[in-house]
Protein backbone atom coordinates (compact mmCIF):
# COMPACT_ATOMS: atom_id res chain seq x y z
CA UNK A 1 0.00 0.00 0.00
CA UNK A 2 1.60 3.67 -0.86
CA UNK A 3 0.80 6.76 0.28
CA UNK A 4 2.44 10.06 -1.10
CA UNK A 5 5.54 9.56 1.22
CA UNK A 6 5.20 6.23 2.50
CA UNK A 7 4.74 2.50 2.05
CA UNK A 8 2.73 0.16 4.16
CA UNK A 9 4.35 -3.32 3.65
CA UNK A 10 3.96 -6.96 5.71
CA UNK A 11 6.72 -7.23 8.38
CA UNK A 12 10.28 -9.37 7.82
CA UNK A 13 11.70 -11.09 9.84
CA UNK A 14 14.55 -8.72 9.51
CA UNK A 15 12.99 -5.88 10.79
CA UNK A 16 13.16 -7.04 14.55
CA UNK A 17 16.32 -4.87 15.36
CA UNK A 18 14.98 -1.43 13.66
CA UNK A 19 11.60 -2.07 15.34
CA UNK A 20 13.55 -2.90 18.96
CA UNK A 21 15.81 0.54 18.66
CA UNK A 22 12.74 2.37 17.72
CA UNK A 23 9.86 1.24 19.69
CA UNK A 24 12.34 0.93 22.66
CA UNK A 25 12.90 4.63 22.88
CA UNK A 26 11.29 5.42 26.23
CA UNK A 27 9.10 8.04 25.01
CA UNK A 28 7.80 5.69 22.32
CA UNK A 29 7.06 2.65 24.45
CA UNK A 30 5.49 4.43 27.26
CA UNK A 31 2.58 5.31 25.17
CA UNK A 32 1.79 1.88 23.91
CA UNK A 33 -0.24 -0.70 25.72
CA UNK A 34 2.25 -3.61 24.59
CA UNK A 35 5.52 -2.64 24.17
CA UNK A 36 7.98 -3.72 26.78
CA UNK A 37 10.77 -1.43 28.02
CA UNK A 38 13.66 -2.17 27.72
CA UNK A 39 12.82 -4.06 24.17
CA UNK A 40 15.30 -6.24 22.69
CA UNK A 41 15.29 -7.69 19.04
CA UNK A 42 14.39 -10.85 20.03
CA UNK A 43 11.26 -9.51 22.22
CA UNK A 44 10.35 -8.14 18.74
CA UNK A 45 11.36 -11.37 16.84
CA UNK A 46 8.80 -13.01 19.01
CA UNK A 47 6.34 -10.49 19.02
CA UNK A 48 6.31 -10.65 15.11
CA UNK A 49 6.19 -13.98 14.82
CA UNK A 50 3.40 -14.53 17.66
CA UNK A 51 0.58 -12.36 15.77
CA UNK A 52 -2.75 -13.74 16.49
CA UNK A 53 -5.40 -15.01 13.61
CA UNK A 54 -6.85 -11.04 13.11
CA UNK A 55 -3.93 -9.30 13.75
CA UNK A 56 -3.12 -7.26 10.88
CA UNK A 57 0.27 -5.36 10.95
CA UNK A 58 2.02 -3.37 8.88
CA UNK A 59 5.57 -2.07 8.57
CA UNK A 60 5.35 1.87 7.86
CA UNK A 61 8.23 2.75 5.29
CA UNK A 62 9.15 6.11 4.19
CA UNK A 63 9.59 6.08 0.43
CA UNK A 64 13.46 7.53 -0.16
CA UNK A 65 14.36 9.59 -2.81
CA UNK A 66 16.44 6.43 -4.48
CA UNK A 67 13.79 3.81 -3.44
CA UNK A 68 15.92 2.70 -0.73
CA UNK A 69 13.29 1.79 1.91
CA UNK A 70 14.16 2.88 5.71
CA UNK A 71 10.94 2.11 8.75
CA UNK A 72 9.83 4.21 10.75
CA UNK A 73 7.00 2.52 12.40
CA UNK A 74 4.15 0.31 12.60
CA UNK A 75 0.94 0.30 12.33
CA UNK A 76 -2.20 -2.33 12.34
CA UNK A 77 -5.33 -3.44 13.68
CA UNK A 78 -7.24 -6.22 15.64
CA UNK A 79 -10.16 -7.76 14.38
CA UNK A 80 -13.06 -8.76 16.33
CA UNK A 81 -15.84 -10.91 15.86
CA UNK A 82 -18.53 -7.89 15.58
CA UNK A 83 -16.70 -6.49 12.60
CA UNK A 84 -14.99 -3.64 14.70
CA UNK A 85 -10.98 -3.38 15.16
CA UNK A 86 -8.83 -1.44 17.12
CA UNK A 87 -6.20 0.40 15.51
CA UNK A 88 -2.62 0.80 17.07
CA UNK A 89 0.62 2.72 15.58
CA UNK A 90 3.64 3.97 16.30
CA UNK A 91 6.79 5.68 14.72
CA UNK A 92 9.98 6.07 15.36
CA UNK A 93 10.90 9.78 17.60
CA UNK A 94 13.40 10.94 15.24
CA UNK A 95 10.54 10.90 12.63
CA UNK A 96 7.62 12.72 14.68
CA UNK A 97 5.77 15.78 13.64
CA UNK A 98 5.73 15.49 10.02
CA UNK A 99 2.15 13.87 9.62
CA UNK A 100 3.77 10.35 9.03
CA UNK A 101 1.33 8.51 11.51
CA UNK A 102 -1.60 10.75 10.13
CA UNK A 103 -0.72 9.67 6.64
CA UNK A 104 0.10 6.08 7.67
CA UNK A 105 -2.95 5.74 9.93
CA UNK A 106 -5.37 7.02 6.92
CA UNK A 107 -4.17 4.43 4.42
CA UNK A 108 -4.41 1.60 6.91
CA UNK A 109 -8.34 2.66 7.60
CA UNK A 110 -9.08 2.88 3.97
CA UNK A 111 -7.62 -0.65 3.63
CA UNK A 112 -9.45 -1.72 6.75
CA UNK A 113 -12.82 -0.19 5.73
CA UNK A 114 -12.77 -0.87 2.04
CA UNK A 115 -10.73 -4.82 2.06
CA UNK A 116 -10.62 -5.79 5.64
CA UNK A 117 -14.36 -5.96 6.23
CA UNK A 118 -13.88 -3.53 8.83
CA UNK A 119 -17.42 -1.87 9.83
CA UNK A 120 -16.09 0.26 12.53
CA UNK A 121 -12.63 1.42 13.89
CA UNK A 122 -11.70 1.96 17.69
CA UNK A 123 -8.69 3.28 19.14
CA UNK A 124 -7.69 4.78 22.36
CA UNK A 125 -4.80 6.50 23.77
CA UNK A 126 -3.46 7.26 27.27
CA UNK A 127 -4.27 10.87 28.75
CA UNK A 128 -1.08 11.55 28.79
CA UNK A 129 -0.46 11.27 24.97
CA UNK A 130 -1.59 14.75 23.89
CA UNK A 131 0.07 13.73 20.37
CA UNK A 132 -2.21 10.64 19.43
CA UNK A 133 -5.00 12.48 20.60
CA UNK A 134 -4.35 15.22 18.04
CA UNK A 135 -3.80 11.93 15.09
CA UNK A 136 -7.10 10.66 16.45
CA UNK A 137 -9.12 13.60 15.75
CA UNK A 138 -7.23 14.59 12.46
CA UNK A 139 -8.43 10.98 11.37
CA UNK A 140 -11.93 11.82 12.20
CA UNK A 141 -12.91 9.39 15.55
CA UNK A 142 -15.82 10.49 17.76
CA UNK A 143 -14.82 10.42 21.81
CA UNK A 144 -16.80 7.09 22.74
CA UNK A 145 -15.45 6.94 26.63
CA UNK A 146 -13.17 6.25 29.02
CA UNK A 147 -11.41 3.24 30.83
CA UNK A 148 -8.18 1.89 32.46
CA UNK A 149 -5.68 0.56 29.88
CA UNK A 150 -2.49 -1.49 30.76
CA UNK A 151 1.01 0.33 30.04
CA UNK A 152 3.82 -2.68 29.26
CA UNK A 153 6.79 -0.33 29.61
CA UNK A 154 5.49 1.37 32.74
CA UNK A 155 3.87 -1.47 34.50
CA UNK A 156 0.87 0.18 35.49
CA UNK A 157 -2.91 0.80 34.35
CA UNK A 158 -3.16 4.37 33.38
CA UNK A 159 -6.10 6.24 32.18
CA UNK A 160 -7.25 5.97 28.95
CA UNK A 161 -9.61 7.72 26.49
CA UNK A 162 -11.50 5.34 23.83
CA UNK A 163 -13.19 6.42 20.56
CA UNK A 164 -14.42 5.42 17.29
CA UNK A 165 -15.11 5.80 13.59
CA UNK A 166 -17.84 3.85 11.76
CA UNK A 167 -17.20 2.55 8.23
CA UNK A 168 -18.55 5.33 5.89
CA UNK A 169 -20.59 4.50 3.07
CA UNK A 170 -18.49 5.42 0.20
CA UNK A 171 -16.38 2.52 1.83
CA UNK A 172 -19.12 0.02 1.74
CA UNK A 173 -19.73 0.66 -1.14
CA UNK A 174 -16.56 0.56 -2.62
CA UNK A 175 -15.63 -2.99 -0.70
CA UNK A 176 -18.62 -4.04 -2.59
CA UNK A 177 -17.46 -3.51 -5.57
CA UNK A 178 -13.65 -4.87 -4.96
C1 LIG B 1 1.65 9.82 18.55
C2 LIG B 1 2.57 9.62 17.35
C3 LIG B 1 2.20 8.34 16.62
C4 LIG B 1 2.40 10.81 16.41
O1 LIG B 1 3.22 10.59 15.27
P1 LIG B 1 3.50 11.79 14.24
O2 LIG B 1 3.96 11.20 12.95
O3 LIG B 1 4.35 12.81 14.88
O4 LIG B 1 2.00 12.37 14.09
P2 LIG B 1 1.49 13.49 13.09
O5 LIG B 1 2.64 14.36 12.68
O6 LIG B 1 0.67 12.84 12.03
O7 LIG B 1 0.50 14.33 14.03
C5 LIG B 1 0.91 14.72 15.33
C6 LIG B 1 0.05 15.87 15.79
O8 LIG B 1 0.17 16.00 17.20
C7 LIG B 1 0.57 17.32 17.51
N1 LIG B 1 1.35 17.25 18.73
C8 LIG B 1 2.58 16.73 18.91
N2 LIG B 1 2.96 16.85 20.21
C9 LIG B 1 1.92 17.44 20.84
C10 LIG B 1 1.71 17.83 22.18
N3 LIG B 1 2.63 17.62 23.13
N4 LIG B 1 0.53 18.44 22.49
C11 LIG B 1 -0.42 18.63 21.55
N5 LIG B 1 -0.27 18.29 20.24
C12 LIG B 1 0.90 17.70 19.91
C13 LIG B 1 1.35 17.77 16.30
O9 LIG B 1 1.45 19.20 16.26
C14 LIG B 1 0.46 17.21 15.19
O10 LIG B 1 -0.71 17.96 15.02
P3 LIG B 1 -0.88 19.03 13.82
O11 LIG B 1 -0.73 18.27 12.54
O12 LIG B 1 -2.23 19.59 14.02
O13 LIG B 1 0.22 20.05 13.99
C15 LIG B 1 4.08 9.56 17.78
O14 LIG B 1 4.35 10.68 18.55
C16 LIG B 1 4.38 8.31 18.55
O15 LIG B 1 4.65 7.27 17.98
N6 LIG B 1 4.36 8.40 19.89
C17 LIG B 1 4.67 7.29 20.77
C18 LIG B 1 3.76 6.07 20.55
C19 LIG B 1 2.30 6.44 20.55
O16 LIG B 1 1.88 7.41 21.21
N7 LIG B 1 1.50 5.66 19.80
C20 LIG B 1 0.07 5.84 19.82
C21 LIG B 1 -0.48 5.13 20.99
S1 LIG B 1 -2.20 5.53 21.22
Amino acid sequence: MRTLRLTLRPLELTDAPRIAALGGDWDVARMTGRIPYPYSSDAALHWMTGLADGEIVFGIDRNGADSAKQLIGLCGYTRNADGSAEIGYWIGRPYWGDGYATEAARALIDYGFTKGAVKRFTCSHFTDNPASARVIAKLGFRASGECSGWCEARQISLPTLRYERRRPWTSAIKALAS
